[in-house]
């Protein structure tokens, strides 16, 4: 097998479960990506930080342009925009293929990196991105690209999933339940991220711009969280039959003026009887409507360590096939605009 040189940009809750997969499978990613991958180092904050995973310490490094520039795909796991921004580029521009699970930096600057990795011939993969372990990037790129997706709604948020069902199932309080979710890795390093419903409303983002070959950012999208939500309020949707879930929407509309699409996050009743009602715990459910296809669930868990590294390790295996076929790029910049319609609740 040929080798190619994987540099890891963090170990945190997700990148340690990287790091730990990539060296106990490495057979096996060998016979399924054709390339052997050697993880050439992990680039991290502070070399002396506890660590979920023991790695050894000679792969810890603090030094990115030295670990980046030789390799063949760097993993970004740092989150936050920069320097992930700049080491993404970076990556790109010397002919690596990027794997990414920050939602962040793309739903902000999205346009300006895939642009990047066209030019260069170059990939930049995301499955982790959105709704943890789920497959859903792929199926709306690849499995869904003939059809014509008309909606997309669920629950994209892990953490925020987490707390509400704890509320409402044990009776936590909501600082007890986040202090559960914090425990578990769900939330993000900024946890007013996942509180206030940007995580979702970035998820959206990327969901919309897929679905919808436009682009969608994280300005477009109307945006509600969690943070006033009371054990009361919890209390009194579940004496009426009703639960509450932080929702994401992604819709095509037509208009007198032609098409527009709406993209919205908020929390919203559900009847005990929708099947969002029974995604319990960090558990995402994801339901995409296709013109020709009609409805497709998909459900799983959202969020966490070693779940969400299972989407990083399988856009590597993809990364590594396409590196040592000589893939060409994605054409992911190649997007047609429509308009954007706020039109929240409805
Ligand atoms: P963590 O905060 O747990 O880990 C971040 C890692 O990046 C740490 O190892 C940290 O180093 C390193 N890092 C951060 N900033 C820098 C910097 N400036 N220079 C060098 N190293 C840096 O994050 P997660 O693992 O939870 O998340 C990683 C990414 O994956 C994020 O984009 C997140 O949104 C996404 N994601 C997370 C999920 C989850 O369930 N946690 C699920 C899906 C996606 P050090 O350890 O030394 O501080
Ligand atoms: N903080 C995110 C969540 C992690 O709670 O869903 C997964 O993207």
């Amino acid at each position: 097998h040929r080798t190619l040189r994987v540099a890891l940009l963090g170990a945190g809750s997700v990148g340690s479960q990287v790091a730990r997969l990539l060296r106990e499978h490495g057979d096996d990613f060998a016979e399924r990506s054709g390339a052997r991958l050697e993880l050439a180092g992990i680039l991290v904050r502070d070399l002396d930080a506890p660590r979920d995973v023991d790695l050894p310490r000679e792969l810890l490094t603090t030094d990115a342009e030295s670990l980046i520039v030789g390799a063949d795909i760097v993993i970004e796991l740092m989150g936050g925009i920069e320097p992930a921004r700049t080491h993404i580029l970076t990556a790109l521009n010397s002919g690596a293929d990027v794997v990414t699970g920050n939602k962040a930096l793309l739903a902000q600057h999205g346009p300006e990196i895939f642009d990047a990795a066209d030019q260069v011939g170059a990939s930049v993969s995301y499955e982790a991105a959105v709704a943890g372990a789920i497959p859903i990037i792929r199926p709306l790129k690849d499995s869904l690209a003939g059809d014509r997706i008309v909606r997309i709604f669920g629950i994209v948020n892990g953490s925020t999933n987490f707390i509400l069902d704890k509320m409402d199932r044990e009776g936590l309080s909501a600082e007890d339940a986040q202090r559960l979710a914090t425990d578990l890795g769900y939330l993000e390093a900024d946890p007013t991220l996942d509180l206030e419903g940007y995580d979702a409303a970035q998820k959206a983002a990327i969901l919309a711009s897929l679905a919808f070959h436009t682009e969608v950012s994280m300005d477009d999208v109307h945006r509600e969280g969690i943070e006033s939500i009371t054990a009361d309020m919890i209390e009194g949707a579940r004496r009426a039959g009703f639960v509450i879930k932080l929702l994401a929407i992604c819709e095509r509309l037509a208009d007198a003026d032609g098409e527009a699409i709406s993209v919205r996050v908020y929390p919203a009743l559900i009847s005990r009887e929708h099947p969002l009602a029974t995604v319990h715990g960090g558990n995402n459910a994801v339901f995409v409507e296709g013109e020709a296809a009609g409805p497709l669930m998909f459900y799983g868990a959202g969020a966490g360590g070693v779940q969400t590294a299972s989407a990083v390790l399988g856009d590597v295996v993809s990364a590594a096939r396409r590196h040592i076929a000589g893939g060409v790029g994605v054409g992911e910049s190649a997007r047609q605009s429509l308009p954007t319609a706020e039109i929240g609740r409805i």
